[in-house]
């Protein structure tokens, strides 16, 4: 189904978010058929490009995996404005050419350093841009602590209520997440399974290979608890936690996630030397290659950031009482994969020999990347005589090879989202306040600790303390896949 003609403008349109994945998710879009050929997709930048020097830049982006014909057409779409948010130059001409047709559903993506949301508002606010079927949309994080996210929230919102505001965060976009929600709510089998009785504990692993390269000088200010715990990891952890909502629709699902939030147990000076490992990268490898580290990366050999951190979070509720989430991610780990995995209890009491092998646990593993993957991992026996030998086998759904086409990437269907006006799988300004008033105490306590983050070798799990976490626990990470 085509989307209603719409202007879609990118502050920061010359970045790499906005390169790499923004446009090329909107050309997916427009080859498919879902985006009319009058709507209009403006990059703003303060570089001096016209037009055709923006298309230049972005058909070299798009050929690499477009049809030539097809990229052309949507090219026919794209325009630049050279602006800068802090002088009034050339905004009177913009508002012009936007007011073209003011009727029409207006997407700001803000794709900028969170320090020009709030000049960039309000030019649009002076230039009456935020009336209408205007929408907003802001990239994570936002802000970096809960103070500097409510300033944000407050600037944005004295020109765009909290309906045109759409907080993005693209891995409620990823295709498995989708699939958590008809899992979980589609099927009657997991549902009275999913709580403290059965559960043993979830872990949730985010790897990347990529260290911070280029982005060093955003990233040293933010590091892997503000980057990913704070927006992607906590996001999936309330689809997998949350209360069955009454429906989708997007206040029922978005105050079902507040209300897990809400539920986190505190971490603080208190405890967080027992429930967090930090972690930094130093020289190693990386798919094979020899890299460097973090610090020389940053030709600064004093930051404390981390590119490492594993939680032991908790939900304090009756569903989830004394149900471990442990959570980690880090940059220049062994492989790149994202990964949820459901612990199940252990049978209560076994009736096999111990010559039948050990009796494993079952677990759930859903693989968000690389490939999508849900695997159901079952005890049975081991075919042929032989006597009973136990053996844990996954019934495996592989979507790429059920389905056959690659799924599209997260930010193709959140964009047309916006367009939609569908805010359900974007962040709500008490969901974000929620999880900062979580992250801002274990924030505190690493700054207090004096400590810096324990470093570990490129291509390596990250430090071995991140281990000791879950094995003092009597656990151990997936490695099952
Ligand atoms: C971004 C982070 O939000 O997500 C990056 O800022 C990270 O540091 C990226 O690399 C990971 O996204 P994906 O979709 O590649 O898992």
């Amino acid at each position: 189904q085509p989307v209603e003609t719409f202007d879609l403008v990118i502050f920061g349109g010359t970045g790499d978010l906005a390169l790499r994945k923004l446009l090329p998710a909107l050309y997916h879009r427009y080859a498919d058929g879902q985006i009319p050929d009058d709507s209009r997709i403006i990059g703003i930048a303060r570089e001096g490009l016209d037009d055709e020097g923006y298309r230049d830049n972005l058909r070299k982006v798009l050929v690499k995996d477009g049809n030539g014909s097809k990229v052309e057409a949507f090219l026919k779409l794209v325009g630049y404005r050279p602006l800068d948010a802090r002088k009034d130059d050339g905004w009177d001409d913009f508002a012009t050419m936007m007011d073209k047709d003011a009727d029409r559903i207006r997407v700001f993506y803000l794709s900028t350093s969170p320090n020009l949301f709030v000049d960039i508002c309000n030019r649009l606010g002076k230039y009456d841009l935020n009336k209408g079927k205007s929408r907003v949309v802001l990239e994570k994080p936002i802000g970096h602590d809960l103070a500097s996210a409510n300033q944000i929230n407050d600037d944005v919102g004295r020109f765009f209520d909290e309906s045109q505001t759409f907080r993005i965060d693209h891995y409620l976009g990823k295709e498995t997440v989708q699939n958590l929600l008809a899992l979980r709510f589609g099927n009657a089998l997991f549902e009275p399974l999913w709580n403290a009785e059965h559960i043993d504990h979830v872990q949730i692993t985010v790897a990347e290979t990529l260290g911070v390269g280029q982005r060093a000088g955003y990233y040293d200010h933010a590091g892997a608890l503000r980057d990913m715990v704070q927006n992607h990891i906590l996001q999936l952890l309330c689809m997998l936690a949350m209360e069955p909502p009454s429906s989708l629709a997007p206040d029922a699902v978005r105050d079902e996630k507040l209300k897990v939030l809400r539920s986190l147990k505190p971490i603080n000076e208190a405890n967080a030397a027992q429930l967090t490992v930090r972690g930094q990268y130093r020289a190693g490898s990386a798919e094979g290659q020899a890299v460097p580290g973090y610090l020389d990366e940053l030709q600064d050999h004093k930051s404390n950031t981390e590119t490492f951190v594993a939680v032991k979070a908790e939900i304090a509720n009756w569903r989830w009482a004394g149900v471990p989430f442990y959570l980690r991610t880090g940059k220049r780990l062994p492989e790149r994969v994202s990964e949820i995995t459901v612990v199940f209890k252990a049978v209560p009491h076994s009736i096999f020999d111990a010559s039948a092998g050990p009796l494993a646990q079952n677990r759930l593993v859903l693989r968000l990347q690389p490939d999508e993957d849900i695997k159901l991992w079952l005890t049975i026996k081991h075919p042929g005589p032989g006597g009973l030998r136990l053996r844990h086998v996954p019934l495996d759904m592989s979507f790429a090879e059920a389905f056959g086409a690659a799924q599209p990437d997260a930010y193709e269907r959140l964009l047309l989202d916006v367009v939609r006006g569908n805010p359900t799988l974007f962040m709500r300004r008490d969901e974000v306040e929620a999880a900062w008033r979580w992250a801002d105490p274990i924030l505190a306590a690493w700054a207090d600790s004096g400590e810096a983050p324990r470093p570990y070798t490129s291509g390596t799990w990250g430090p071995s303390a991140a281990v000791a976490l879950i094995e003092r626990d009597g656990r151990t990470w997936n490695e099952d896949s």
